[in-house]
């Protein structure tokens, strides 16, 4: 099972074994930001570079800053170096670029729009685009309004015969149900459902996209996947990073809003939802849904049992000294904005009554890592009760990152005369097992986007349902603030989320 061996399927062709997506032209609002710069561009290098980009394509940069084609080339071109997966091939870049351009306009001027148009089309005569085009919202959040707003006055929004136009929304998808409602109503107002696509990055990370495959593909795991014989789960993102220079969004947001809100929700989903009826979007994010619906709310006194939220002070990562969060710049010195939050999660289904999801995500903790702990129920205590020895618990873990892979513990007989139980583990490596290293979650989920693919992508109502969960958690907190618990950076996080765990009877893993 979990061999180190090299599979003959077709995965070991990664993107490349799909159809090439249609020509198109990539139209990105906020392309002098950060997220352009470390993410997409490099994403779509590496997608060129891996030969499953359309050899038609254009990227135009949309901005207000004053610049050449050139100079936001030669900009971009030091991000790809410093941020690509692959290195970079000079002749390859030159030609990749060639096809980038830059058009400059504020946000709020209808003429950039038309302008825009105009240019547009002139790229599609050139390029041979056919007038296909995806317009990618990477701008601070309270710029899409208006973005959306002149798309639509503009008549970009609309795909001509034979033609398509599509959008994505880059997160934070609003910061609050209200917020995400109006923010997908005036989505809507431009571009119907099908036509748009909601960023989580997590959702286009490979592990993330095998949670799928494990469950319904290995009879094994999938008879198990129950309240039967499952005894809790833990999903951990932890991150050694501070704030990273982007305090002023941060701050306003926090641990619970910043990552719960969307990608461990969406992990907890795929690990959670039932078979769905087939793979394609739909029926895939009708699935999660259902699962956030039966999330059980927590709201009042419960948050306070139930949810730890926490704050770094200062501490050491890696043998060096870091400040604490509330010396951080840009953040507000009485800060109680939390970088820590664990909670305990019921999903009231028919599967799953009875085992509590443990979410917890932290920034500046110990170590970085994303994984799926799924702990399974003890055997009966009676037939090796004589020997003395303690059986540790099976736990299957689905390592999201690094060292993306899976590996089950298990306990076995350490080898001599004497009966001595030992847990071993069974251990799936994906970089050994495939050979090939796997791709960024950005270079998938552009991919998809382009070929009209919306099942890595939050629907409205996943969205909605997930922010709903989280306000009531908020709402609470708004009551009062002594709860705030501390935690020295480099550490695993506060005592209380350790207390949280031990009333389960458990402990949080190390990672
Ligand atoms: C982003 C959050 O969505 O995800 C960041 O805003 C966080 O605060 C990041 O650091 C984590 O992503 P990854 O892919 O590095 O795990």
């Amino acid at each position: 099972m979990f061999i180190d061996q090299q599979p003959t399927n077709p995965l070991r062709e990664g993107l490349a074994s799909r159809a090439m997506p249609d020509p198109c032209t990539l139209v990105i609002f906020g392309a002098t930001g950060d997220l352009t710069h470390r993410k997409l561009v490099p994403a779509l290098y590496n997608l060129a570079a891996d030969g499953v980009l359309p050899p038609a394509i254009s990227v135009v940069g949309f901005a207000r800053r004053d610049k050449t084609d050139d100079v936001f080339r030669m900009e971009l071109e030091e991000a790809a170096r410093k941020f690509s997966r692959q290195g970079i091939n000079d002749g390859l870049w030159e030609s990749f670029a060639s096809n980038i351009h830059y058009h400059r306009s504020p946000f709020d001027s209808l003429e950039g729009y038309e302008s825009l148009a105009k240019r547009l089309d002139e790229l599609d005569a050139a390029r041979g685009t056919r007038g296909n085009r995806l317009f990618y919202l990477a701008a601070a959040p309270d710029q899409f309004e208006v973005i959306l707003e002149n798309l639509r006055k503009s008549r970009l929004n609309e795909a001509r015969p034979g033609s398509w136009a599509r959008a994505i929304v880059e997160k934070p998808f609003g910061t609050d149900l209200p917020s995400a409602c109006r923010l997908n109503d005036l989505v809507e107002k431009a571009f119907a459902e099908s036509q748009t696509y909601r960023i989580d990055h997590y959702l286009g990370k490979e592990t993330a996209q095998n949670i799928m495959v494990l469950r319904f593909a290995n009879a094994l795991f999938e008879a198990m996947w129950n309240s039967r014989y499952i005894d809790h789960v833990q999903i951990t993102a932890s991150e050694p990073l501070g704030v990273e220079g982007r305090a002023g969004y941060y701050d306003k947001s926090g641990a619970l809003r910043d990552m719960v809100q969307n990608h461990l929700l969406q992990l907890l989903c795929l690990t959670a939802m039932e078979p769905p009826a087939g793979l394609d979007a739909d029926s895939v994010r009708d699935e999660k849904v259902k699962v956030l619906r039966s999330l059980r709310p927590l709201a009042g006194a419960d948050v306070f049992k139930h949810v730890v939220r926490a704050q770094y002070g200062a501490g050491a990562i890696n043998g060096k000294r870091v400040a604490a969060y509330r010396d951080e710049l840009n953040v507000d010195p009485s800060s109680v904005t939390e970088t820590y939050v664990a909670l305990e999660v019921n999903v009231d289904n028919w599967r799953w009554a009875g085992v509590p999801f443990f979410i917890r995500v932290g920034k500046r903790l110990a170590k970085g890592g994303t994984e799926i702990a799924v702990h399974f129920k003890s055997v009966p205590p009676v037939l090796f009760r004589a020997t003395g020895e303690s059986i540790d618990d099976n736990v299957l873990v689905i390592r999201i990152q690094p060292d993306e892979g899976i590996s089950l513990r298990m306990s076995a007989k350490m080898p001599g005369s004497s009966l001595r139980i030992e847990p071993v583990k069974m251990d799936f490596h994906y970089g050994t097992s495939f050979g090939k290293a796997t791709p960024e979650a950005y270079e998938r989920l552009l991919l998809d986007a382009m070929s009209g693919d919306a099942t890595l992508f939050a629907r409205r109502d996943e969205v909605e349902e997930a922010w709903r969960f989280v306000d009531a958690i908020h709402a609470a907190w708004n009551t009062q603030k002594d709860d705030l618990a501390l935690y020295e950076a480099g550490t695993w996080g506060p005592a209380e989320a350790d207390e949280l765990m031990k009333r389960h009877g458990g402990a949080w893993r190390r990672l």
